[in-house]
C-alpha cells in the first residue's frame, strides 16, 4: 500500500473513460482527483455519473496543474494521443496511454523522448493482454503445453460504425489513420504477445508485408452490427479489410487481420501452432487427449465483446498502479507497444509502395 493514495487525473471524459475511472476508484492505492474534457460539461457530466465530487476542466494544462495529480489517464480520440502523453511526461506524471498511442513514427519517437526525459511510467491500453482466457492461453505455452511457437494468427472483426462515439474521428485518414492502427492494434498485440514464450513477453517483429482492401470504404451504407439495420453514414476514408504476415526475430510466422466489413457481432478468433500441440480460441488440442478428439476447453472468459465493459481494465490498472509503486516497469509500457504501433504503420508502408518492410523503422 501506498502511503497516500495516487491522484489521476482522466483527460477525454467518452466512453473508455467510464471504465478508467472506475478501475482507478477500485483500486486501493489510487482515486480520481480530476477530469478535463474538450469542454467541462461534458467533464462534470462524466463526474456526475460516475459518483465523483471531482475538479473539472476543459484546460489540459491547469488540469495538469491540479495539486495532487500523479497518474493522467489520456482518454482523447487517437491524434491528440501524442501532444496529450509529451505534456504529461512534461509534468512528471505517470501516464496510461489509450491505444493506438500514436498515429505516425515521428509522433512515437517524440513521445519515447519526452517519456525518456521525465523518467515516468506509463502502461499502453492493450487490455486483451488481461484477458482472462488470454491469460490462461499464455499460461500455457509458458509452461511448454504446445511445445515451441511457430505460428500465431489473430483477427480483429468487427463493425466499426456510428454505434462508436469515437466514429467520426476512428473513420477519418487523418484522425484514425488505418482500420488496423484503430483497433486493429489489438489484434497486432495479441499476436506479438502468444508469438513469444516467456509468460510475461511479446515478440519482437523484423518484417512484414501487408495488403488492403474490401468494399466499404468511400461507401455511405453503414450496418449496424448491435440493432442488425443499415442506414446512410459517413464513410470510411481508408480500406476496411487489411491482412498481415510478420516475422518475429524468434523464427515465428504470425498473420493478422483486420475487418470493419464483417456483417456479424464482434469476433477475435485466435489460433498458436506449436510443435506440440495446438490452440483454437478457447479450445486446446494434444495428441495426449484422445478421448476428446484431442481437444480440451480452457477455462476463461474470451474476448467475445468490443465494449469497453467487457474489457479487463481493472486488471490491467491494477497491474499498472502495481509497477508505479513497485518503480518496476511494465511489460505494456510505451516502449514495448512501439513494436505494435510500428507493425500497423509498416502496413501502410506497404500499400504504397507493394513491398515488404524491414522493422525496426523507429
Ligand atoms: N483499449 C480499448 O479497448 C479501447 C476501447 C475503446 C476506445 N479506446 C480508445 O480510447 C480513445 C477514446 O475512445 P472513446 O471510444 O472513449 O471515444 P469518445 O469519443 O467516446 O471519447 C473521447 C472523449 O475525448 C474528448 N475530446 C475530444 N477531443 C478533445 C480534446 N481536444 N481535448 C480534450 N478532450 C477531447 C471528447 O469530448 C470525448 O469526451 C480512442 O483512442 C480509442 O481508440 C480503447
Amino acid at each position: 500500500m501506498a502511503e497516500r493514495k495516487l491522484g489521476v487525473l482522466i483527460h477525454g471524459a467518452g466512453w473508455v473513460s467510464t471504465q478508467h475511472i472506475a478501475a482507478f476508484g477500485a483500486n486501493p492505492n489510487t482515486e480520481v482527483v480530476a477530469i478535463s474534457s474538450l469542454t467541462e460539461a461534458d467533464a462534470r457530466n462524466r463526474a456526475e455519473e460516475s459518483g465523483l465530487d471531482v475538479a473539472c476542466y476543459d484546460d489540459y494544462e491547469a488540469a495538469l496543474a491540479h495539486e495532487g495529480v500523479d497518474i493522467v489517464s489520456v482518454c482523447t480520440p487517437q491524434h491528440i494521443h501524442a501532444d496529450n502523453t509529451i505534456a504529461a511526461a512534461g509534468a512528471g506524471k505517470h501516464i496510461a496511454i489509450e491505444k493506438p498511442a500514436a498515429m505516425t513514427l515521428d509522433e512515437m519517437r517524440a513521445m519515447r523522448d519526452a517519456i525518456g526525459t521525465a523518467g515516468v511510467k506509463t502502461i499502453v491500453s492493450f487490455v486483451l493482454r488481461w484477458n482472462p482466457m488470454f491469460q490462461n492461453c499464455k499460461s500455457l505455452i509458458a509452461g511448454g503445453e504446445l511445445g515451441e511457437i511457430y505460428s500465431v494468427e489473430t483477427d480483429y472483426q468487427s463493425y466499426q460504425g456510428d454505434w462508436w462515439g469515437g466514429y467520426e474521428q476512428g473513420r477519418r485518414l487523418d484522425t484514425g489513420g488505418s482500420a488496423m492502427l484503430v483497433a486493429g492494434c489489438h489484434a497486432i498485440d495479441t499476436l506479438r504477445w502468444f508469438s513469444a514464450p516467456g509468460e510475461f513477453d511479446a515478440a519482437t517483429p523484423v518484417e512484414v508485408f501487408a495488403c488492403a482492401g474490401g468494399k466499404r470504404k468511400g461507401t455511405t451504407r453503414q450496418y449496424n452490427p448491435i440493432t442488425g439495420q443499415w442506414h446512410e453514414g459517413a464513410p470510411l476514408e481508408y480500406d476496411g479489410l487489411e491482412i498481415a504476415l510478420v516475422r518475429f526475430d524468434n523464427g515465428v510466422l504470425g498473420k493478422v487481420s483486420v475487418n470493419f466489413e464483417c456483417i456479424q457481432p464482434y469476433t477475435f478468433p485466435v489460433s498458436i501452432f506449436g510443435d506440440a500441440g495446438t490452440i483454437r480460441d478457447n479450445r486446446i488440442y494434444s495428441h495426449e487427449n484422445p478421448e476428446q478428439g484431442g481437444w480440451r476447453e480452457i477455462p476463461g472468459i474470451c474476448p467475445g465483446s468490443s465494449d469497453v465493459t467487457h474489457h479487463p481494465f481493472q486488471a490491467q490498472m491494477d497491474h499498472f498502479v502495481e509497477c508505479i509503486v513497485g518503480d518496476v516497469e511494465s511489460h505494456c509500457n510505451f516502449e514495448n507497444a512501439i513494436a505494435t504501433h510500428e507493425i500497423a504503420l509498416a502496413a501502410q508502408e506497404c500499400y504504397r509502395t507493394n513491398r515488404p518492410v524491414s522493422l525496426p523503422i523507429i
